[in-house]
């Protein structure tokens, strides 16, 4: 397990940058939960405009869901950290045993956020709100296998 998850962190750091930016595994659970918490304080935002809780705003909404399709990226160099499986972190150690499984609902959460973010800027309410409630799915659907509650 542990050289399975060297060899992810790795791949993922080798693209990216020469070293870890983390003193402490500590630092890296830190930096992925205040990825998590913004995307959340700008997700609740737009599921008030959703669910009719605050007026609508196309602008301001198309600004969150930019927002929040490039927070979705920083997680991941993170989760590659070794020893950032332990300490004050809810993450399941499933993400480590499983770290393809984990990737793919990551990607497929970015995927989502990116596709939101160009449907809420091109204007249209309706097709803006059926692309929020797609994205939505994803925190559940990852929370609930990689996320102790
Ligand atoms: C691919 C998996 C995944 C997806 C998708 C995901 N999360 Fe999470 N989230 C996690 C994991 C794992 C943690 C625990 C991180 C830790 O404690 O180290 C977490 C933590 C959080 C936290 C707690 C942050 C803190 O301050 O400790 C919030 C809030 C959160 N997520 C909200 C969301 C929302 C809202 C969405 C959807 C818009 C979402 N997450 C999508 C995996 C995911």
């Amino acid at each position: 397990m542990k050289t399975k998850m060297m060899m992810a962190g790795f791949a993922l750091v080798a693209t990216t940058v020469s070293a870890s930016p983390f003193e402490k595994p500590e630092d890296a659970i830190h930096y992925r939960q205040s990825a998590f918490s913004m995307i959340a304080t700008n997700f609740g935002d737009m599921a008030d405009m959703v669910k009719g809780r605050k007026d609508w705003d196309q602008a301001l909404f198309s600004k969150r869901a930019q927002y929040i399709s490039t927070l979705a990226l920083m997680p991941a160099e993170a989760f590659s950290v070794d020893g950032s499986d332990k300490g004050d972190t809810k993450a399941k150690p499933e993400i480590w045993t499983d770290w393809d499984g984990f990737t793919v609902k990551l990607n497929k959460f970015q995927t989502d956020l990116v596709n939101l973010a160009e449907v809420a800027s091109q204007g249209d309410e309706r097709a803006t709100k059926r692309a929020f409630g797609v994205a939505a799915k994803n925190c559940k659907s990852c929370h609930s296998d990689y996320k102790f509650k």
